[in-house]
């Protein structure tokens, strides 16, 4: 049987962060039984939906779930029932297999060791707990409702209910950040001794609150992956040089610096015995995430909720991200489908090369010339000797792959390569 993951996304949140672009918000708690009705329905009927798609000649019954992810949003927010309910639901619905992986996201402070209970009950085997910061000032710059007491009683809650694959996820260049602050950060990650960090680098997206304090009109905007961002450090920083870095809307910190954090982190998550396995990823020996893997490595996988994607039978499909129409197109249609596409030829290369880079190993030559039937290094070898000579890129044996400066520039050598 082939593996198959499942992601659930769950949108409620009791902030909205400064920076976040997710399809997540603070609605009322009277939503969160329709939506969990609509995203068994949703649930419920993905066969029928494959067969719309003209995919019923991939059988479910020949896929065996290997990886569940509940992302948000705040999956942790809500009762640990409904997390075992729609396990439940997934195990009628889905073969699964023996060792099968389950993520849940948690907001530091959203839970109580009743609900650590429930979520270890449930069939939850691995967290991802949503720290960004140590520092309480820091936390309140970006607007994130939690403390650093906060982070650290929810991983002893996990840790002490027998979670043993736990992650953490860092943001490296946040408004005001200096080297001491990010230094500080890195300690404390080694005296939680996580087995899997993601560490990512600020993104300013134009609809949010940092949008509008350091995204104004006139900055670097470049679409990457069908998403509209702005990086930190690339954009003219509406703060002013006289801002104190503690203040509210303190400067970006420079590309320079975000670049020392960058390599600053690796080289100490190298040395704990981490290996960086994708350009924001680190994890000790096998706990690397399954199913971001599968973003990254073309495997299959099927979203259920708003805003959630899927890739299945060469197709990808998104829903509506609202969560209110998200439930109203589910009650008219049983699917909330607002974009799908069979993905061209074209499309396909075009993002082998772009999550494939993702990885620290690259992208192995021959098996992508049997794939696509050319060798890389012909079709962009203009490209590749360019980048290469900027130090982005490397050939290395029979792969080829970004160099750690690439890692950190990764955007600019992807629109180099496929624009
Ligand atoms: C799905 S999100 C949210 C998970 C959870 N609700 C939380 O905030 O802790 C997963 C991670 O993406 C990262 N993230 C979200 N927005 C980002 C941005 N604009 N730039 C960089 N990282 C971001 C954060 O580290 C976050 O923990
Ligand atoms: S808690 Fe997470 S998902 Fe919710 S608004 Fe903040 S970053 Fe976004």
């Amino acid at each position: 049987m082939l593996p198959l993951g499942i992601y659930i996304h769950i949108p409620f949140c009791t902030t909205k962060c400064d920076y976040c672009n997710f399809a997540s918000g603070v609605y009322p708690e009277s939503l969160v039984l329709p939506y969990l009705a609509a995203l068994r329905e949703e649930i419920l009927g993905v066969k029928r939906l494959l067969a719309e798609f003209g995919l019923a000649s991939l059988p479910l019954d020949s896929f065996k779930v290997d990886s569940v992810y509940f992302g948000g949003g705040t999956p942790s927010l809500i009762d640990g029932k409904h997390v075992a309910g729609v396990l439940r639901l997934l195990r009628e619905v889905f073969a699964g297999s023996a060792d099968q992986e389950v993520t849940l996201e948690v907001n530091p402070g959203s839970v109580d060791p009743a609900r650590v209970e429930q979520h270890l009950q449930a069939g939850v085997n691995r967290v991802s707990i949503g720290m960004q910061t140590f520092q309480d000032d820091m936390l309140k710059r970006i607007g994130r409702s939690h403390s650093v007491a906060d982070s650290l009683a929810t991983w002893s809650l996990y840790r002490e209910a027998g979670i043993r694959n736990a992650s953490l996820d860092l943001i490296a260049g946040l408004p005001g950040q200096s080297m001491a602050d990010w230094r500080h950060n890195l300690e404390t990650v080694e005296k939680l001794c996580p087995e899997h960090i993601s560490m990512y680098l600020l993104e300013i997206h134009e609809n949010t609150r940092f949008g509008t304090i350091y995204g104004k009109a006139g900055s670097a905007s470049r679409s990457v992956a069908g998403e509209t961002y702005l990086r930190a450090g690339d954009i003219p920083s509406a703060a002013t040089q006289e801002d104190s870095p503690g203040a509210p809307n303190a400067p970006l910190p420079d590309d320079e610096l975000v670049i020392e954090f960058y390599n600053e982190a690796v080289s100490r998550f190298g040395g704990l015995g981490y290996r960086q396995y994708e350009i924001s990823n680190f994890a000790r020996p096998g706990r690397q995430s399954r199913h971001n893997l599968k973003y990254w490595t073309n495997q299959p996988f099927i979203g259920f909720g708003c805003g959630a994607y899927s890739y299945f039978g060469g197709r990808r499909w998104g829903n509506e991200r609202s969560v209110g129409r998200y439930i109203e197109l589910i009650d008219e249609r049983r699917h909330a489908i607002d974009y799908h596409c069979n993905l061209t030829a074209a499309e396909r290369e075009e993002e082998a090369i772009f999550l494939g880079l993702r990885l620290t190993e690259g992208i192995p030559l021959i098996e992508f010339q049997d794939r696509f039937g050319f060798d890389l290094r012909e079709k962009y070898g203009q490209q590749i000797a360019y980048l290469n000579d900027a130090g982005l890129v490397e050939l290395v044996r029979d792969r080829f792959r970004l160099t750690p400066r690439g890692w950190m520039l990764s955007n600019e050598v992807f629109t180099e390569l496929l624009w």
